[in-house]
This record gives structure tokens, C-alpha cells and sequence, in this order.
């Protein structure tokens, strides 16, 4: 049995992780590996690379992604130039043709959501398919972690940490606007982490008054900093998300970001305390993943081939309390994860005084 691997969407900490663990216990078995560059393009266009024992070695502790990846080139609506014109087509039969022709039975897919809603398609075309949870949103149904998630929350605590200390000895409001597209998983966990003060996550529309208020409380107690994490997604009550860009030929086109500068704006004309804003942005992608997504990563990779050998196809493998389970491909895409209110941390936030906006 030939495997092939590909690294698709937006990257995380916990890739090369997986890759490694897919490439050693199939080795284990006996079954080949081959990677597939930059995500959906290489499948589409051809481009593979062999993953031998030798190309694995020391990536664990790495960044990125040794295969490359792309948010961009869905092969079900691929830009493509004819005529001297770019066309978005259907070049999903080209995918399976270059899978066949390199011998490969099995696709292991680490993606989010838009990379599994395109596995799913490739697998209701009769190929076999396996997905991997990867996203540093947290954001995949079906699973109760995607690795790369606690590496972020991590990274954004430190930087929690660090405007701890500047905004107390300037007396000002610190935002931290952090990714996570719909889903406040990331500006949760980093914020209760973190000691934040107020967070406002996309679940929650928020109310400027109240905010301001909480600070001003906060002001009055003697606390003449306040410390507040704003999810990307966030959006104030009757108001809309904040776009950045639209990018075309992905399967979302829609980037966010903004927020935190808008919030920045608005907080420091309504409360008149001195106001500071900071995007965490990719710092929250780049690097070593921590210990947690270094054992969930492996964890997912072996799955993934016991998972081939037992030729379980059309499943990802999830993580279901202590315990790597297979569900359904079409469970994990069907919609995102969001933080739900009964949510057990999000109670726990609210019982600390925390102002979540509403
Ligand atoms: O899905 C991961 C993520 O980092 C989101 O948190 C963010 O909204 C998006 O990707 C950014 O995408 P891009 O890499 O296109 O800027």
C-alpha cells in the first residue's frame, strides 16, 4: 500500500510533527510515503517528493511544514489561465489521475476546514481518504482538539504576559487582537491564561458601554491598567466583523483582522484612558510546537495508518477525551466549531469577574 500526504490551509505549529509520525509507523509496516507539495497545487499539478526515514529525521521539534501549503487552490475551482484569462475549473480529476499514476492508494489529508471539505469531495469521487485535524482555531467539529491550537493559546499568553507589564507602568488599555477566524477558542483559553481582563470573542457581540464601564470600574479599584484580548471575529453588538481582505481562490475568501484597532479607537474616545493595540498575527502559526501538540500531532499520525491498514477510508481521526477515535469526514466539515455559551471555561471566565462584553 502507497501512501500520499499533504500539508493544506493555513499552517500551524505540529505539522511536521504529524508528517513524521505518518512516515515512521507506516515504515513500521512496510507501506511507502509520498508527500505532495504545497497542499491541493501539488496534487493538482503533479509535484510529489518522496518522505523517507531520512527526509523525517529532526523535524519534529520544527515549524511550518517541510511539504508546503496553501490556502488557495481548491482543485474543485482551480485558477487556471486560459485563453490568455484566469478561470477558476474543475481539476479535481486531474488529482485523481496523478494520485494513480504515482501508484498512490491512500490520501492522508492534514487540513482544516477547507481542506477536509475538499477531501471529502475527492473521497465522494471514489477516492481514499483519510484526514488529520490541523488548525491552530480549534474550530473542527468532531474532534475535541485540533493540534496546533494550545501551541497558539501559548504564544499568546506569553504576549499576554509581556503587556502585562508595559500597560501597568503606562497606566493604559492594552488590546490584543488574536487570530481564530469565527471561533473565540484561541482569545478564551489565551485570555484566561493570560489574566486578561476583558474578552471579547466573535460567539459574543459586544457592547462598548460595558466595556468602558469595566474599565472604569477597574479604574476606580485602583487598577489603572486594564488588559483586554479581542478574537478577530469579534464584532460589536448590532455591528459587523472586520475584513481585512478578500482573497480570491480560497475556499473562504474571506480574511479577518481590524478589529483590535477598531476596538483600540473607539475604548480610548469613550473612556478616555490612553489606549495601545497589538496584532498577534502569524506568531501565533510560526515556531515550535509546544509538548501537548508534539504528542497530539504523533498520536494523529499513527492513527492515521492503523486507520489504512484496516482500510478505514472517508474518516478523520479525532481526539475524543483521552482517546484518538475515527468519526465520519462529512461530521467534522458539516460546520465549525464555536465556543459554545454553556461552555465550561467560558462560565469559569464569567465567574472570575472576566468581562466577556455583554
Ligand atoms: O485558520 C488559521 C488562520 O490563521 C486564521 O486564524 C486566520 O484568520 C487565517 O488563518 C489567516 O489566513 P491567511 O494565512 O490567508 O492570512
Amino acid at each position: 500500500m502507497k501512501l500520499a500526504v499533504l500539508t493544506g490551509g493555513g499552517d500551524c505549529p505540529g505539522l511536521n510533527a504529524v508528517i513524521r509520525a505518518v512516515v515512521k509507523s507506516a515504515h513500521q509496516s512496510g507501506l511507502e510515503v509520498l508527500g505532495i507539495k504545497d497542499g491541493f497545487r501539488g496534487a493538482v499539478e503533479g509535484d510529489f517528493m518522496p518522505l523517507t526515514l531520512n527526509d523525517v529525521s529532526g523535524i519534529l521539534p520544527r515549524g511550518g511544514t517541510i511539504l508546503g501549503t496553501t490556502n488557495r487552490d481548491n482543485p474543485f475551482a482551480y485558477e487556471t489561465k486560459l485563453d490568455g484569462k484566469l478561470k477558476s475549473i474543475d481539476r479535481s480529476d486531474d488529482v485523481l489521475r496523478n494520485l494513480k499514476e504515482r501508484g498512490v492508494d491512500v490520501l492522508v489529508a492534514i487540513g482544516g476546514d477547507g481542506s477536509l471539505n475538499i477531501a471529502l469531495k475527492l473521497a465522494d469521487k471514489g477516492l481514499s481518504v483519510i484526514g488529520i485535524p490541523k488548525t491552530i482555531d480549534n474550530d473542527l467539529m468532531a474532534t475535541d482538539q485540533t493540534f496546533g491550537f494550545q501551541t497558539a493559546v501559548e504564544t499568546a499568553k506569553e504576549a499576554l504576559d509581556r503587556l502585562h507589564t508595559t500597560g501597568e507602568s503606562h497606566h493604559r488599555i492594552m488590546v490584543l487582537e488574536v487570530m481564530g477566524r469565527y471561533a473565540g477558542w484561541i482569545a478564551l483559553y489565551a485570555g484566561v491564561a493570560g489574566g486578561a481582563d476583558v474578552i471579547l470573542i466573535p460567539e459574543i457581540p459586544y457592547n462598548l458601554n460595558r466595556v468602558a464601564q469595566s474599565i472604569q470600574r477597574r479604574a476606580k479599584q485602583g487598577k489603572k491598567f486594564s488588559i483586554i484580548v479581542v478574537a478577530e471575529g469579534a464584532k460589536p453588538l448590532g455591528g459587523e466583523m472586520v475584513v481585512d481582505r478578500l482573497v480570491s481562490g480560497r475556499f473562504d475568501p474571506i480574511k479577518l483582522g481590524g478589529i483590535g484597532a477598531k476596538l483600540g479607537h473607539d475604548l480610548e474616545e469613550h473612556s478616555g484612558i490612553e489606549t495601545r493595540v497589538t496584532v498577534l498575527g502569524y506568531l501565533q502559526r510560526g515556531g515550535s510546537p509546544n509538548a501537548f501538540d508534539r504528542v497530539l500531532s504523533t498520536r494523529y499520525g499513527v492513527a492515521a495508518v492503523d486507520a489504512a491498514l484496516e482500510k478505514e477510508f472517508g474518516i478523520m481521526v479525532a481526539l475524543r477525551g483521552r482517546d484518538i477515535v475515527r468519526v465520519p469526514l462529512h461530521e467534522a466539515v458539516d460546520k465549525l466549531k464555536l465556543v459554545p455559551l454553556i461552555d465550561p471555561l467560558l462560565i469559569a471566565a464569567r465567574a472570575l469577574g472576566i468581562e466577556m462584553g455583554d
